[in-house]
Order: C-alpha cells, then sequence, then structure tokens
C-alpha cells in the first residue's frame, strides 16, 4: 500500500516512577507513584502515527517474557501491524523513567530484545520495508539494524537520530527529514563534518547540516517549537503554549505525526506544524503512548 508508514526500531516497557524533583548523585529520596507502561521510541512513534489515521507495520523485537505484552498493548489497540514484531530468548526492552514535578524527565535504558536488531532481524521485514512510503528509524536500536532498513528503504526515510549513535555519512545522508534535537544536531554534524566548529545558533546549526549533504532537517526545540528546512526554505514554528505534566515521549508523538503527514502527501513544513501540536498535547498527561491524541482530540492552537 503507498500510504503505509514503517517503523523499524525499539518497544520497551517503561517503569514510569514520578517524584518531586530528581535525586542529586549519591542522594535517596522517596517517589510519589510507579507504573509500567508501553514505551520505547520506535513503538511511541508507530502508536502516535497509528493514532492519528496512518497505516502503520513495526519492525522490531520483544522478548518472551510477560513483559513483552505490556509493552505492546497500546501498539496492537491501535491497529499497528506487528506480524514483524518477533519474540527472542532475553528481557523485552526496559526504561527507568523519572519524571519530576516539573515535568523533566530522566531516562535509563536496558535495551533487551533491541540491541539484537541487527542487519539479519531488519531483514526478517524486508518486504514491508521495501513497500513502505515512509520508513521511520530512531537511535535505539543497533546502527547495523538502521543501515540494514536504509539499504531495503525505497520510500522516504524519517531518521530520528535519538539517541546518537555512530552512522557513516551516506547513511546520514539518506534522512529526509533527519529529526534531532539541538543536542543531538551538534553530535550529527560532528560526525558528518569532523574538523568544523559547532555552531550554537539553532537556525546555524540547521544550516550547516544542509551543507553537510542531509536533504531535510528538522530541530527540535522542545516548548520554543521546531525550525525545518529543506531546499525549498526554513521555517520556524512555534508551539503552542502547554501546562507540562511529563514530557516524555513528546518527541516521539512528534515524529510519529510527521511521518503520518509525510505518507498521506502534507509538505515538510505543514508536517511540522501539525507535529509540533501533537507533540504539545503529549506533554499534558502522564506517560508516553498513554498521553498520545487520536483524531477525536482536540490539539492545542498557537496563539497569535
Ligand atoms: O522517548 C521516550 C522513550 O525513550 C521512552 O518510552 C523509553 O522507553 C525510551 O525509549
Ligand atoms: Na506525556
Amino acid at each position: 500500500s503507498a500510504s503505509t508508514v514503517v517503523v523499524v526500531g525499539s518497544i520497551n516497557v517503561d517503569q514510569l516512577i514520578t517524584i518531586e524533583r530528581h535525586p542529586l548523585p549519591g542522594e535517596t529520596l522517596i517517589g510519589t507513584s510507579m507504573e509500567f507502561l508501553p514505551g520505547g521510541k520506535g513503538a511511541n512513534q508507530a502508536v502516535a502515527a497509528a493514532q492519528l489515521g496512518a497505516t502503520v507495520r513495526m519492525v522490531g523485537l520483544v522478548g518472551r517474557d510477560p513483559q513483552a505484552e505490556v509493552a505492546t498493548a497500546i501498539l496492537t489497540r491501535s491497529g499497528v501491524d506487528l506480524s514483524n514484531v518477533r519474540a527472542v530468548d532475553g528481557p523485552t526492552g526496559l526504561a527507568l523513567v523519572t519524571v519530576a514535578a516539573d515535568g523533566e524527565n530522566t531516562i535509563v535504558i536496558i535495551p533487551g530484545a533491541n540491541a539484537l536488531m541487527g542487519a539479519e532481524a531488519v531483514e526478517a521485514g524486508a518486504t514491508v520495508i521495501a513497500e513502505a512510503a515512509v520508513v521511520v528509524l530512531q537511535g535505539e536500536i543497533p546502527a547495523e539494524g538502521i543501515m540494514a532498513a536504509l539499504r531495503l528503504a525505497t520510500g522516504r526515510v524519517v531518521l530520528n537520530l535519538a539517541p546518537v549513535i555512530e552512522l557513516d555519512a551516506a547513511s546520514i545522508r539518506r534522512a529526509d527529514p533527519l529529526v534531532v534535537n539541538e543536542h543531538e544536531a551538534a553530535l550529527v554534524l560532528a560526525q558528518l563534518a569532523p574538523n568544523t566548529v559547532i555552531p550554537t545558533e539553532d537556525a546555524e546549526l540547521v544550516a550547516r547540516l544542509l551543507d553537510s549533504g542531509v536533504p531535510s532537517v528538522v530541530l527540535t526545540r522542545g516548548a520554543k517549537g521546531a525550525i525545518c528546512a529543506d531546499r525549498d526554505g526554513t521555517h520556524s514554528v512555534a508551539s503552542p503554549t502547554v501546562v507540562a505534566v511529563d514530557s516524555s515521549g513528546a518527541g516521539d508523538a512528534f515524529v510519529g505525526a510527521l511521518s503520518a503527514q509525510l505518507a498521506a502527501g502534507a509538505s515538510l513544513s505543514e508536517s511540522v506544524r501539525r507535529a509540533v501540536r501533537v507533540g504539545a498535547f503529549a506533554v499534558q498527561s502522564r506517560g508516553t503512548q498513554t498521553s498520545y491524541p487520536t483524531l477525536d482530540d482536540e490539539l492545542p492552537r498557537v496563539r497569535a
């Protein structure tokens, strides 16, 4: 099907702990709640895209353990095709997410099954990857797996290098767009242009990534919105102002929404405009996938 989104990426269970403030090194604090929720950047992006109406298939690995069911519950409910998600020996990926009262989070990941997403595991999904209109990739699977997906992809590639992992320049230049925050953008630019001075201005970072041969770039800026750029121009997109409850997975909501829009034929700047509002929606409630909008939800608006 021409407009299918295929996400090749991580699937986790998030152990979400809420706490007044983050502990300092060596400090012990008492938290306020704990829940196990579905997460993982790949799965989060797949759910976000599916809930916004895209046809989505996921290529990934879970463990042969009870956590696998927690990890895939919302993927299943949102209609994501999981026929290319296999179970392997070993644990399902786990993320320890700590969210403070101001909405800021810290995350520690134990990759588990996601660490086995090398070339062979990705090639098991060759047919659906090759057929996808949009292939979505993140930095939570091994570089070999990402490169295998890039070899198979014939459609547009959305590369969210979060976290930044080392890829060769030719692979990074397949990204259309490359989606990164400011910190990730600096690291990717250092990979593409090793002896360069890294600019501190967001717009300058975007310009330099384009100059280094990336066809299009989306720089996410949290509450400040996003900057997107391709050969047709650069757009700065403001975010609606919302009350932050839990920012974890807001970036994934953004990438999922962006991918759904691109698959539906929207331009990059139109897609980013909608994705920024979807990301802002997700900040307003707890968890990652549990906080994503469906087509029935009203998205926050940017006030003039
Ligand atoms: O981006 C948020 C996600 O990062 C969490 O769901 C967690 O699983 C980690 O992968
Ligand atoms: Na959230």
